[in-house]
């Protein structure tokens, strides 16, 4: 059966290899959208450091409203070295945290899963990670990422200083999309926090634990200090399915996780809001050490293209199709400069988009089966 669905998609492509993961992931999109009859509308528009050196602001109005206009939003990266000054004003990175924030996007689901085939690849013992499927819902919109800063004069100098606020509403609602998850996965939860030292820590596990004991009292929940999280993802990362944490905990313990994938290049990741569109991008940041050789793993950006497809646009089919190509294509050995493997073909960019397009054309796919609507975790 053939589904006829139309879609609108604001195309964000930014800064260093986000316009080169970007081509790789349109091209798969395209792919099944045609095998499943979908229609893909796309407007591409500037965002990050590319949009502040043409007009001067990280987020123009013009983005930010086709991306209010749009069903879901596809962003590669921000920022890079050109912008780093750290006495400039206006930066790339500006740009995502307001449309993050513009958009209500505070959930951000970043899935890692040690594929079968990335376990020789993988810098860690075979029997530590083989196995390893986790979940980590880092909230998106809150924390110190969005606190009050500043300088002010100090006995010693100038002082900075940075703020990390949350409120209860800001930890039921990301609790509550954790706990969604966790019900569909494995009923277990891990809050991570820094309760011993942190007020808003403090404030985070208690409400954790009673949006648990009220509301999904079948979740098994137990609270785990940042620092000791970070040590466990890497010594016993099959200990954990869904962790909740905030805004800057989730994004380094995400850097963290991402190499029991086998490479940061492989990580897809969702923001979702309330309603609205949901904003789709790989975790892997610009990379300018790399952007332009042809070399960047466009993985990331087409696992988050399937992600848009199963959550944003329900087309359930497609998501499954790129998910099943993107593995299949690693089992058949190819690989890229960041997961490279001794006797394996080493591909490009394009080679490995083009590789994983043909994959989607013609995997069976039995349609049968994803007939399911699936579950929208906020
Ligand atoms: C991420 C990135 C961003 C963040 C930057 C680019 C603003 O590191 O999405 O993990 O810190 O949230
Ligand atoms: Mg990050």
């Amino acid at each position: 059966m053939v589904v006829e669905v139309s879609a609108k998609i604001a195309l964000l492509p930014g800064d260093g290899i986000g316009p080169e993961v970007m081509a790789e992931a349109i091209k798969v999109l395209n792919v099944v959208a045609d095998r499943f009859g979908h229609v893909l509308e796309v407007e591409e528009k500037l965002v990050g450091g590319a949009a502040l050196d043409r007009v001067n602001s990280p987020l123009p109005d013009e983005t930010l409203a086709s991306c209010r206009d749009a069903d879901a939003i596809l962003l590669g990266a921000v920022g890079g070295p050109k912008w780093d000054d750290p006495e400039r004003s206006i930066r790339p990175e500006q740009g995502l945290l307001r449309l993050r924030t513009e958009l209500g996007l505070f959930a951000n689901l970043r899935p890692v899963r040690v594929h079968p085939a990335m376990v020789g690849v993988v810098p860690l013992r075979p029997d530590i990670v083989e196995g390893a499927d986790l979940l980590v819902v880092r909230e998106l919109t809150g924390g110190i990422y969005f606190g009050a800063r500043g300088r002010r004069e100090h006995a010693s100098g100038v002082q900075a200083f940075d703020t990390m606020t949350y409120s209860t509403g800001e930890i039921e609602r990301i609790a509550r999309v954790a706990g969604r998850l966790a019900g569909q996965r494995s009923g277990r939860l891990t809050s991570v926090d820094k309760a011993n030292i942190l007020e808003s820590s403090r404030l985070w596990r208690s409400t954790v634990s009673r949006v648990m004991r009220d509301e999904f009292p079948e979740v098994q929940l137990d609270h785990v200090l940042v620092d000791a999280a970070a040590m466990y993802l890497i010594q016993r990362p099959t200990c954990f399915d869904v962790l909740v944490t905030s805004n800057l905990f989730g994004d380094i313990l995400t850097d963290e996780a991402s190499v029991l994938a086998g490479s940061m290049g492989l990580l897809p990741s969702a923001s979702l809001g309330s309603d609205g569109p949901g904003l789709y991008e790989p975790v892997h940041g610009s990379a300018p050490d790399i952007a332009g050789r042809g070399i960047a793993n466009p993985i990331g950006m087409i696992a988050s293209a399937a992600l848009m497809c199963r959550w944003s646009l329900k087309w359930t089919a497609a998501a499954d199709c790129i998910e099943a190509a993107v593995a299949c294509v690693l089992e058949d050995g190819a690989r890229m400069a960041d997961i490279a493997e001794s006797g394996k073909p080493l591909f490009s960019t394009a080679e490995m988009g083009t590789k994983i397009a043909e994959a989607a054309a013609q995997l069976e796919v039995d349609t049968e089966e994803h007939q399911e609507t699936p579950c929208v975790p906020t």
